[in-house]
C-alpha cells in the first residue's frame, strides 16, 4: 500500500507522523516545493522507525511526482494556512491554483488514486479538484467534518465532564465558521439523547464554541490547528486503507442528497477502499434542513469564485 501526503508542513507533516505510527502503509511519499523540505520531514521521520517501532519506507521529494508513482491513495495538504483574522475562504485564490496543479501531477502517475483534499476552503476545493480532474465522484474527498465532529466532542466533554470516547457527535454542512452544523439532536452520551442532558444555554454555548472552533486556534497559535487536523485526515485514510467501513461526515460531490446537487460539502459517509462508498441520508427535520440549505448556499457562493479566477 502506497500513501502519498503532499504538503510537508503543519499538517501534512502531522498527518504523515500518524500514519507511520499506526502502520497504515507500507510506502509513504511526502512531496513539498520547499526545497528540501519534504525530504528533511522524511528523513527525521523515518529515523523514529527504530524507536517507535514502525516499518515503513518514507521518501521526501521537491516536486518530483514521479516518486508518487501509483500511489493508492493521496493527501492534499499543499496550501497557504489561515492567519488571525483571515477566514478560510480568504485562501481561495491561492490555493485554487495549488491544488489544480497538484491534482494534475499526482494522476498523471496514479490516475487510479484516490484523493483526500484537506487545503482551505476545503469544500471548494474538493469541488475544484473533483470538476477539474474529472476524476469518479466516489475519488475526491474533503476532509474537514472529521475535524469539526472532533471538537465538538471536545466541547460536550468540557461541559459534560465525560469521557469524549462516550461520544456520538457529528458536524454537517459546510466546513466554515458559519456554515458548518453541529448537530445536537443527533448527539447521544452512551446512547442518552444529549438534549436531555444538557440545558439549551449549554449545548448553545458548545454549538458556538465548535463553529469558531478552528478561529479561535488560528488566534492562539497564529496560524491554524495541525494535531487535529493531521489525526482526522488520517483517519479517514485509515478507513479507506484498510476498507474499515467507518461513518465521518466528509465533503463529497451530492446529486440529489440532503435536497442539493452540484456541490460538495460535509455529510456523512461509509469509507472503504472504493474511497466513500455510500452516503449516510439522515432525516434533517426543517429547521436542520433550512440551515443545511444556508450552508449550501454560502459554499454555493465560494465555489463561483472559481469561475473568476
Ligand atoms: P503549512 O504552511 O504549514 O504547510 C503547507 C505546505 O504546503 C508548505 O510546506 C508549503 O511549502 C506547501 N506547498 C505550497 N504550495 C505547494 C505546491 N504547489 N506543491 C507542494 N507543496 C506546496 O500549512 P498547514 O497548516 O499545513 O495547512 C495546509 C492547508 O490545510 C491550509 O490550506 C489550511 O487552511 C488547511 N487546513 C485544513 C483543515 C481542514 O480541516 N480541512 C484543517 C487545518 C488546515
Ligand atoms: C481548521 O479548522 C483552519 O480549517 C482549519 O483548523
Amino acid at each position: 500500500m502506497k500513501v502519498t501526503v503532499v504538503g510537508a508542513g503543519a499538517v501534512g507533516a502531522t498527518c504523515a507522523d500518524n500514519i507511520v505510527r499506526k502502520e497504515i502503509c507500507d510506502e509513504l511519499v511526502i512531496v513539498d516545493i520547499l526545497e528540501g523540505y519534504a525530504e528533511g520531514k522524511a528523513l527525521d521521520l523515518q529515523q523514529c522507525s527504530s524507536l517507535l517501532g514502525f516499518d515503513v519506507h518514507i521518501t521526501g521529494t521537491t516536486g518530483d511526482y514521479s516518486r508518487t508513482e501509483n500511489s493508492d491513495i493521496v493527501v492534499i495538504t499543499a496550501g497557504i494556512p489561515r492567519k488571525p483574522g483571515m477566514t478560510r475562504e480568504d485562501l481561495i485564490g491561492t490555493n485554487a491554483g495549488i491544488v489544480k496543479t497538484v491534482a494534475d501531477q499526482i494522476l498523471k502517475y496514479s490516475p487510479d488514486t484516490i484523493l483526500v483534499v484537506v487545503a482551505n476552503p476545503m469544500d471548494t476545493m474538493t469541488y475544484h479538484v473533483l470538476k477539474s480532474t474529472g476524476l469518479p465522484k466516489h475519488k475526491v474527498i474533503g476532509m474537514g467534518g472529521a475535524l469539526d465532529s472532533a471538537r465538538f466532542k471536545t466541547n460536550l466533554q468540557k461541559m459534560l465532564n465525560c469521557s469524549q470516547n462516550d461520544l456520538q457527535a457529528t458536524v454537517i454542512g459546510g466546513h466554515g465558521d458559519t456554515t458548518m452544523i453541529p448537530l445536537t439532536r443527533l448527539t447521544t452520551l452512551n446512547n442518552l439523547p444529549i438534549t436531555d442532558v444538557l440545558t439549551r444555554d449549554q449545548l448553545d454555548k458548545v454549538i458556538a464554541d465548535t463553529m469558531v472552533g478552528g478561529a479561535a486556534l488560528t488566534k492562539l497559535l497564529g496560524t491554524s490547528a495541525w494535531y487535529a487536523p493531521g489525526a482526522a485526515a488520517t483517519m479517514v485514510l485509515e478507513s479507506i486503507v484498510r476498507n474499515k467501513k467507518k461513518i465521518f461526515p466528509c465533503s463529497v460531490y451530492l446529486e440529489g442528497e440532503y435536497g442539493q446537487e452540484d456541490i460538495c460539502i460535509g455529510v456523512p459517509v461509509i469509507l472503504g477502499k472504493d474511497g466513500w462508498e455510500e452516503i449516510i441520508d439522515l432525516k434533517l427535520n426543517a429547521e436542520e434542513q433550512e440551515k443545511f440549505n444556508q450552508s449550501a448556499a454560502a459554499v454555493r457562493k465560494m465555489n463561483a469564485v472559481l469561475d473568476t479566477l
